[in-house]
């Protein structure tokens, strides 16, 4: 949309600018004017320039839109009766993703490319501007391109999972598959890909496969990102770390050389609380890891099988309640830590220069995201200067 928009008469604008000791840059009586889809100046109300137009944020609250680094949208189906089964007692292992492979096989590509836009669209009525988007149920050579290309026509953000599971025609050669997912599966899928994932769990990937797959990603100019240590101990986190990875995602069972490894690192743990909700599994420690120094960030892992949900105000309150963060720790992983996970500093700030994504609360303060759960308290998403 072309011309300048001013968003003013802001209660409390949530800015993630890093200057002085608030993590959150809170501003107060505050606006923001928006040019060419980005953030062209923020300051006090009063000292507002004259737009074209004007959005009128009745001293509500304004954050920068969500950044979900974590969701898995190309797939078919559902596994509601798994999630039943789970709450009278089931334990969640994995297993089902082989389940959601064969549906997803099965789709029209108009059909995944419906879900992924439904997805989309559930994600942005609930504040969330960026998203990152795994391929990972396909797992042959043409499905995995073709669930990358899909995910291409929502997101820069695209993760080539081929290394979520073993497909069953694999079961008894697990190593032939790294090969077809380090040879002609990457080559296909990398046109399409801005990073490669691996699931490093007992059950999926042992650490040498993963660190076999994740070289040969960065070979081909793939950044890193890691699924590890959700189900139990293991070596991922160190992987991750000793690689460089942007992001290891999971984090749920941590050792204090875990800890260590991350403290000091450039790699963000990512913990996705939607998932230990849905599997009933013990939630991440976020506190120690916050205590330590490390940089965490939130996200939904939006999936059929451990976390169907897109909301990421669902897990603020999560992480708030069950996981030891204050409010402002969660709101800035939401947002700035999801952006750092995903090495972006264009998104997940609102400062001059930022892309324009922004939410208005139906509330005065963030604090509320967590305080209100439940409560659909989005009232308005800009994204690229665009209200939506
Ligand atoms: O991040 N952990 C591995 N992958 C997904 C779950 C996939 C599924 O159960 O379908 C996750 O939780
Ligand atoms: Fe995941």
């Amino acid at each position: 949309m072309r011309g300048s928009l001013l968003v003013d008469n802001i209660g409390e604008l949530v800015t993630n600018d890093g200057r002085g000791g608030d993590p959150l840059g809170v501003r107060r009586d505050a606006a923001v004017l928006v040019e060419d889809g980005q953030v062209a100046w923020v300051g006090p109300a009063r000292y507002a320039p004259a737009a074209d137009r004007r959005i009128d944020a009745g001293g509500a609250a304004v954050l920068p839109g969500f950044v979900d680094s974590h969701a898995h949208l190309v797939f078919a189906g559902d596994r509601a009766a798994e999630f039943a089964a789970r709450m009278a007692g089931e334990p969640y292992t994995g297993g089902g993703i082989r389940t959601t492979v064969g549906a997803t096989r099965a789709a029209s590509d108009d059909d995944l490319r419906a879900t992924v836009g439904r997805l989309r669209a559930e994600m942005l009525r609930q504040g969330t501007t960026t998203v990152e988007i795994k391929s990972g149920y396909g797992l042959s050579v043409a499905d995995e391109a073709r669930s990358l290309r899909i995910a291409a026509e929502f997101t820069e953000d695209t993760t080539f999972l081929g290394a979520h599971v073993v497909p069953a025609e694999y079961a008894d050669r697990p190593d032939d598959y790294v090969g077809l997912v380090c040879g002609p599966m990457l080559a296909a899928a990398a046109p399409y890909a801005r990073w490669i994932d691996v699931f490093c769990e007992r059950g999926a990937f042992d650490v040498d496969h993963a660190r076999a797959i994740l070289a040969c990603g960065q070979a081909v100019g793939l950044g890193v990102r890691v699924h590890a240590n959700q189900l139990g101990p293991g070596p991922g986190v160190q992987l991750a770390v000793e690689l460089g990875a942007a992001s290891v995602d999971h984090c749920t069972h941590l050792s204090d050389a875990d800890v260590d490894a991350l403290t000091g690192s450039e790699t963000v743990a990512t913990l996705l609380p939607g998932a230990e909700f849905s599997t009933r599994s013990p939630y991440p420690d976020a506190r120690r890891l916050l205590d330590a120094g490390a940089t965490v960030a939130l996200a939904t892992d939006c999936n059929p099988g451990s976390s169907y949900t897109t909301s990421m105000p669902f897990c603020v309150a999560l992480a708030v309640r069950e996981m030891r963060m204050t409010p402002a720790e969660a709101v800035w992983a939401a947002t700035a830590g999801g952006a750092a996970a995903l090495r972006r500093t264009d998104v997940g700030r609102l400062i001059p220069g930022s892309r324009a994504d922004l939410v208005v609360l139906d509330a005065p303060t963030h604090l509320h995201l967590a305080y209100r759960p439940g409560v659909p308290l989005i009232r308005q998403v800009l994204h690229n200067g665009v209200p939506r």
